[in-house]
């Protein structure tokens, strides 16, 4: 493989990219502005492969390392022909950093940005030849996760979508197209999976120990959403549900939660700091949730209901195709099953219905029924 592979920022994504790269074959520079986190990054990329290769998952460590180098000067570029960057998730630096790497990469050179939030329209603005630069969404993380959202920009070339898609899969990756809009699939379609959970525990309606045992119960998904938020961490996701809320001009179906807001002002971030909404200090006792079988299944019905809705609105607008959108939700998020494949299963009208209800209880924009699921309705169709 002659392609060499630049990746800007040796943090958690990028050092995790550039081992996938590498894994695969390619050559690859990891450039950091700060050099401890570059020596950081080579300890944790050197003890990661030796690892899987006592596993007998990778024949030899050292091959794969030796693939690597690590770079303090973003001249190493030159001779890449793609670069991503994993950098901090501000707007502004990135915007730089991408003006500072298309002066010295080559006219043919791909720039991609793993940015989960932000608009890859407005950072590819940056550079002089935008029609070179896309998004490309890894998932944390980045060398076990098989799902990366290929996102072009509006100024993207759209020859490229097809050149990255085959390049992730001889990666081994998953790739999916979703349009540059906010949070593009997983981050946006997931959303009610932590709002509305958060919702019904701030209404009383249940507690969180039995949002989460309905979740993984009735619901069978992997962890329950205040697990799940508190292993994320609460910086992490309280700052991605605010990004998204505001990128959507403030829709209501995306406005954050004061509880989340409150555990990351009191630095209760979750399982990383000892306490979130669970607490994880030794001999804390683990609240017992409510099993009745009845309230798990109301539960569900109302967080997969909102699920349903966010997925087919995206498919409405476009954000993706029916087999993307379904193949994001399993391989990003790891549902047990697409969430169109699963309005299919329960009928559309059952979605339509608790959506109804719940509107009509509230009046509330939040919980507007999608055209798209109105029209399936209509016209008696499946999404699968
Ligand atoms: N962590 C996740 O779960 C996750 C998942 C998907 C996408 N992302 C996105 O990936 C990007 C990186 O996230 P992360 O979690 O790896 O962050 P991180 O904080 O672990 O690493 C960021 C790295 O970038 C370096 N850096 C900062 N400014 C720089 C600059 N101007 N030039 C060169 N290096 C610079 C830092 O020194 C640091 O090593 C962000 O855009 C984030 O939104 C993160």
């Amino acid at each position: 493989m002659n392609l060499k592979v630049g990746v800007i920022g040796s943090g958690a994504m990028g050092s995790g990219i550039a081992q996938v790269a590498a894994t695969a074959g390619h050559n690859v520079t990891l450039y950091d502005n700060n050099a401890a986190a570059l020596v950081k990054a080579k300890e944790k990329l050197t003890a990661i492969l030796l690892r899987l290769e006592e596993k007998g998952k990778i024949p030899a460590a050292s091959e794969v390392l030796e693939r690597i180098t690590f770079a303090e000067q973003l001249e190493a570029f030159a001779d890449c022909g793609l670069v991503i960057e994993a950098i901090v998730e501000r707007l502004d630096i990135k915007k730089t950093v991408f003006a500072d790497t298309e002066r010295i990469v080559s006219d043919t050179c791909i720039l991609a940005t793993n940015t989960s939030s932000l608009s890859v329209t407005s950072i590819a603005a940056a550079c002089n030849n935008p029609s070179r630069v896309m998004g490309l969404h890894f998932f944390n993380p980045a060398p076990l996760m098989a799902l990366v959202e290929v996102v072009p920009a509006i100024q993207t070339n759209p020859a490229l979508i097809p050149v990255a898609t085959e390049l992730m899969k001889s990666w081994g990756k998953t790739p999916v197209t979703a349009k540059d809009t906010p949070g593009f699939i997983v981050n946006r379609v997931a959303r009610p999976f932590y709002g509305e959970a958060i919702r019904i525990y701030e209404e009383g309606i249940a507690d969180i120990a039995t949002i989460d045992h309905a979740m993984t119960t009735v619901g069978g998904f992997k962890m329950g959403p205040f697990t799940l938020t508190d292993y994320i961490g609460h910086d992490v996701n309280y700052v991605v549900t605010d990004t998204v809320f505001q990128s959507f001009f403030y829709d209501p179906r995306y406005k954050p939660s004061f509880s989340q807001k409150r555990l990351l002002e009191a630095g209760w971030l979750g399982r990383k700091a000892g306490k979130g909404f669970y607490d994880y200090t030794e001999g804390a006792p683990k609240p017992q949730p409510n099993t009745d079988p009845a309230k798990a299944t109301e539960i569900v019905e109302r967080i997969v209901a909102m699920l349903i809705n966010e997925a087919a609105d995206a498919l409405l607008l476009g954000v993706a195709s029916v087999a993307d959108l379904e193949t994001a939700m399993t391989k990003g998020v790891n549902y047990r099953k697409g969430l169109l494949a699963w309005a299919d299963e329960w009928g559309v009208q059952k979605c339509i219905d608790i959506l109804d209800n719940l509107y009509n209880q509230y009046h509330e924009d939040r919980y507007r029924v999608s055209v798209q699921l109105r029209k399936q309705a209509m016209e008696n169709k499946k999404f699968v």
